[in-house]
């Protein structure tokens, strides 16, 4: 895994999503070209098999296969990209969580889903499906994705269903069906893909079925026992019987589950629509249906706040970050005319005195001398900071930062570029040093604001400083 942040291409990376078998996946910031900045996930190529030509060709046909995929309910692949050796795909990302960790969490918690919840997401996966199946690629008549499980079904916080992970999914050529290589997870696989048989979309319907088979039983379907494997079970096909279901016409909804888990694809729904149709159907005719927001709003009730802190916590910290290296923090003499002590030294010793930002250029309120001590300490620390940055003297220390792409656009932390910086004469450098900082926020602030500003800038500052600790920690 990276040590975060990390640049790669035009993306940053900050948070660490989940690690698959392949790639690990990291929540990364994007500039746009209006200015602002958007979220990503990046599925990055795992650095041992980074010169592997096989794991290699699959990312590069899951990013060309799914960007091609425009649907509501599969995750919009945008780019595939490269950097020396690394490989990943970068695509929308959906916050909230997979429905491998929602089952997780709810059984952890003992919060039962609700019935109408799953029907939902087994409908919208099946829209996905349906989708995917019937896509006309040059010479090809659908998608299989071949890897249908809870992990690869992503729930968003606004109650949208996306399918993910075209990985291993392949093509179906006309005429034909698509792949004979065993891939997927036995687990939810269906007895011809288990077997290596050549495939069609009616395997992707198999794994549906057995989705919508544990989330009425609340269990997994296939448990290998002593001796067996979960493959071999997949092989057989035999689906347990579900236990008696306490659901209004429950019998329909059985009925449903056994044709989409026939052993036979031909026994089988045709396609994910005629499913779809059949839940659809019972849903409606028994009052359960559910909407993408009451979905949504249940999902985030119960997990967004737990599973946004600390990311919410790294993007700010990351957006502190890509403000460059503008924050500095130095000591200032209490009394004008001291003799001045280099600045590093000073803030090992007390405690801060201001917070000054590396404010934009203004006209130089004294000739400009060679950065002396004894000019650090008549031009007090904001001009001192500057003019030991511009003679390359090291003399304040700044926070660690990615190169920024444009510099000019860099807006200071702490300090507003539109508002004049205004010198004032000095008895007292350390108290008219603070207003001075203070005026740079706010030219026509009143002096006694400006004391509040200051203590608010510092107090910020100490914020930022200890939130970049946390993050770099
Ligand atoms: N676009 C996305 N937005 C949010 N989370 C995602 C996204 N893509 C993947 N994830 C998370 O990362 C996990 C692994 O991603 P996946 O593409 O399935 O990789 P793998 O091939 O390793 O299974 C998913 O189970 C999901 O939890
Ligand atoms: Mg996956």
């Amino acid at each position: 895994m990276r040590t975060l942040p990390f640049r790669l291409g035009r993306f940053t990376l900050f948070d660490h999503v989940a690690s698959g078998g392949m790639a690990d996946i990291y929540l990364a910031r994007v500039k746009t070209e209006l200015g602002g900045a958007r979220l990503l996930v990046i599925k990055e190529i795992l650095p041992h098999l980074s010169q592997d030509p096989r794991s290699s060709e699959l990312l590069i046909d899951e990013a060309k296969l799914s960007a091609q995929l425009t649907h509501a309910n599969i995750a919009r692949v945008e780019e595939l990209g490269r950097q020396e050796d690394t490989l990943y795909i970068a695509m929308e990302y959906v916050e909230g969580l997979d429905l491998r960790e929602l089952l997780k969490q709810c059984s952890v918690r003992k919060l039962p889903l609700p019935m109408e919840y799953r029907l939902y997401v087994v409908r919208e996966l099946l829209r996905a499906l349906d989708y995917a199946h019937h896509y006309q690629l040059e010479d090809a008549v659908g998608v299989i994705h071949r890897d249908v499980s809870p992990s690869n079904v992503l729930l968003s916080f606004s109650g949208e269903v996306k399918l993910c992970d075209f990985g291993i999914a392949s093509v179906l050529r006309v005429g034909g069906s698509a792949s004979e290589t065993i891939e997927g997870k036995a687990g939810y696989m269906s007895p011809e893909q288990a077997r290596g048989e050549r495939l069609d979309g009616r395997a992707d319907i198999f794994a549906a079925g057995i989705l919508l088979w544990e989330l009425l039983a609340g269990r997994r379907m296939y448990k290998a026992a002593e001796g067996t494997s979960l493959i071999e079970l997949a092989r057989k096909g035999e689906v347990p019987a579900l236990r008696k279901l306490d659901l209004p016409d429950a019998g329909v909804l059985e009925r449903i589950v056994a044709r989409a888990l026939a052993a036979a694809p031909t026994d089988r729904y045709a396609t994910a629509a005629e499913m779809f149709d059949d839940l659809y159907g019972y849903c409606l005719g028994t009052r359960q249906m559910a909407s993408a927001l009451r979905f949504g709003e249940w999902l985030s009730s119960h997990f967004a706040e737990e599973k946004l802190a600390r990311r919410r916590a790294r993007e700010r910290a990351l957006m502190a970050l890509e403000h460059g290296p503008v924050l500095v923090m130095e000591p200032i003499p209490s009394v004008a005319g001291s003799i001045a002590t280099p600045p590093t030294a000073a803030s090992e010793e007390g405690p801060l005195d201001a917070l000054v930002g590396d404010a934009p250029a203004e006209p130089a309120r004294t000739p400009k001398p060679s950065p002396s001590a004894a000019t650090l300490a008549s031009n007090g620390p904001l001009r001192a900071s500057r003019e030991a940055r511009e003679s390359g003297a090291t003399t304040t220390k700044t926070l660690p930062s990615p190169a920024p792409e444009d510099p000019s656009d860099e807006v200071p932390l702490g300090t507003d570029q539109s508002t004049a910086r205004t010198s004032s004469p000095s008895t007292h450098r350390s108290r008219d040093l603070i207003v001075d900082a203070t005026r740079a926020r706010s030219a026509e602030g009143a002096s006694a604001g400006g004391h509040l500003k200051t203590v608010v800038a510092v107090v910020l500052a100490l914020a930022i400083a200890v939130l970049l600790a946390k993050f770099l920690g």
